[in-house]
């Protein structure tokens, strides 16, 4: 303790004084706990004290004592998180998002109560009091100023709420982080609650209406411990012929737009969802004729940080940046030039509806699969088993200009159509799914009706191996219902039910022919 490292990077005498080890931190938390954990897209996560933690858990299991808790986050975390927590089997409730393996699991297995929200909604909801009391907020820092103010690490997320909301606070001051990450955030002061709350001042992409620090009463800071290790830093696949083609798909769209007078030259604010499809489109606006481009996102990664750093993007805002081990690079080498371009602010302030309409968002999210009407899932794998969770994805979709969402036409090799009669969980309705991009086409959904957007997505997107299938099905319940939105209802969801049973949505040819 005291080493230099600590003097630069925890300033303020009285706090270094409560620098302690993981596991002393993780003596503080005890069963039946909820904790505010720091964390969105494996940036800013606490990466020391919830392995201690976890440790803690397994010694009171194999004693025969109970010890689980619960935990709130800003969105995912990464294995040495949500991972290990899992593993020793401590987590009882879990929310709003996650997309750990072991957590999943552990959802799944129906160990750990899991509520997936719109990460908009997630801080307002815990002020309001609907999760009950917050025991122990659990964050990470890049440092501490001498006047106990924190600097946020890579990920604001939900950590400002969380600060006022716990009753103790536990640091982790990671020196892993660059401290030239100082200056970069942006934490609005409150601004009230209903039916007194005042409009957020954010009318473009790159205002700032904050201070750059996180604040808490310094009386509840209970211990502070140094660390050194990288966030998440998963690494990105190239672009697959897939990707390229839903990416150059989108953007022939945009510029059509443009030329038609209907979008302004640079677009309008641009969201990116998590993945690679999403990273690619990012990655094709690079050679696309738009300049001057501004993203208004919640997570930043590869394809928008290399926007920035060519120019091609003036701003971008974000609550986290979430990039591979190369691009963390780039960032780190050119973080001077990046500090007055990229602006970081809580979750709830990225994904604020207020806002995504006032700056009229166009948004670009994957899905897991959608119907011939246009609703469309973005979390249930045949329609029970949580994959992740919908994220920030409602909360831009709902309220954007334009809404994208984008997905290969088929899964596991053909087995799954991701078009299909009737969507087996439902994340985002018809009514706010405007395009759906696969490889094999485009369907513009504006101002359709179901019959006639039933009629686009299967010529557009489906794969030719289940069109007809799906034209058969479409037709037969045009048939029999004739109704606003055809559907038979003993067979919509049988083509779930048929890869459950045998593992391939598809039918034999004969059936098609009867
Ligand atoms: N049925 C079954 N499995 C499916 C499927 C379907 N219809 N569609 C995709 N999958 C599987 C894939 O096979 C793959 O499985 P694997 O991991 O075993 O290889 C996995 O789901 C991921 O699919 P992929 O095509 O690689 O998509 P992705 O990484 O872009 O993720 C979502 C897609 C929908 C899971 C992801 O975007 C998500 O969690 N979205 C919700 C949250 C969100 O939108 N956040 C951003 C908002 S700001």
């Amino acid at each position: 303790m005291g080493s230099i490292n600590h003097e630069e990077r925890v300033r303020h005498e009285g706090l270094r004084e409560k620098i302690m080890s993981a596991e002393q931190a993780a003596s503080f938390v005890q069963n039946g706990m909820t904790l505010g954990v720091a964390g969105f897209t494996g940036a800013g996560y606490p990466k020391f004290v919830p392995t201690a933690i976890a440790n803690r858990a397994k010694d009171a299991h194999a004693r025969g004592e109970a010890f689980g808790i619960g935990m709130l986050t800003g969105a995912s975390t990464s294995h040495d998180c949500d991972g290990v927590l899992a593993e020793a089997n401590c987590i009882n409730f879990r929310a709003p998002f996650q997309s750990d393996p072991a957590m999943r699991n552990h959802i799944n297995a129906g160990n750990t109560h899991y509520v997936d929200m719109h990460l908009s909604h997630f801080e307002q909801q815990v002020r309001f009091g609907f999760y009950g009391d917050m025991d122990i907020a659990l964050i990470e820092a890049t440092g501490i100023t001498p006047e106990g103010k924190i600097i946020p690490s890579m990920g604001i997320g939900t950590n400002n709420q969380w600060l006022k909301t716990a009753k103790k606070v536990i640091i982790e001051v990671n020196s892993r982080q660059s401290m030239m990450l100082d200056g970069m955030h942006d934490i609005p002061a409150d601004l009230g609650e209903p039916p007194f709350r005042q409009p957020i001042p954010i009318v473009k992409p790159d205002d700032r209406i904050g201070t750059p620090y996180l604040e808490c009463d310094l009386d509840k800071i209970i211990g502070i411990v140094m660390t050194d290790a990288p966030d998440r830093n998963s690494k990105f696949a190239d672009p697959d012929e897939n990707s390229k083609t839903i990416a150059s798909q989108i953007i022939e769209f945009l510029d059509h737009e443009v030329k038609k007078g209907r979008l302004p030259k640079n677009l309008l604010p641009l969201q990116s969802g998590v993945g690679n499809v999403a990273n690619a489109v990012l990655m094709g606006l690079q050679d696309s004729p738009f300049d001057d481009l501004m993203g208004y996102t919640e997570v930043l990664q590869d394809g928008m940080l290399d926007l920035v750093l060519s120019g091609k993007m003036k701003s971008a805002s974000a609550t986290a940046l979430s990039f591979s081990p190369d691009a963390l690079k780039r960032f780190n080498d050119n973080i001077e030039f990046l500090s007055d371009k990229l602006v970081l602010r809580p979750q709830e302030f990225t994904n604020h509806p207020e806002v995504i309409r006032r700056l009229g968002i166009i948004a670009m999210n994957a899905m897991i699969e959608a119907d011939i009407y246009g609703n469309v899932n973005s979390t249930h794998i045949m329609g029970t088993k949580m994959m992740n969770g919908i994220g920030g994805s409602g909360d831009f979709t709902r309220n954007s200009h334009f809404s994208f969402f984008v997905s290969p036409s088929t899964a596991k090799g053909g087995a799954i159509s991701t078009i299909v009669p009737m969507v087996s969980h439902h994340d985002h309705t018809e009514h706010d799914v405007m395009f759906l991009v696969t490889e094999q086409g485009f369907a513009d959904l504006r101002g359709k009706s179901p019959r006639q957007r039933a009629k686009l997505i299967i010529d557009n997107c489906a794969h030719p191996d289940y069109r007809p299938m799906l034209q058969d099905y479409y037709d037969r319940a045009a048939k029999a219902s004739g109704l606003q939105t055809p559907h038979l209802l003993n067979e919509a969801l049988s083509w779930h039910q048929r890869f459950v049973e045998t593992g391939d949505m598809r039918i034999n040819k004969m059936r098609l022919a009867v």
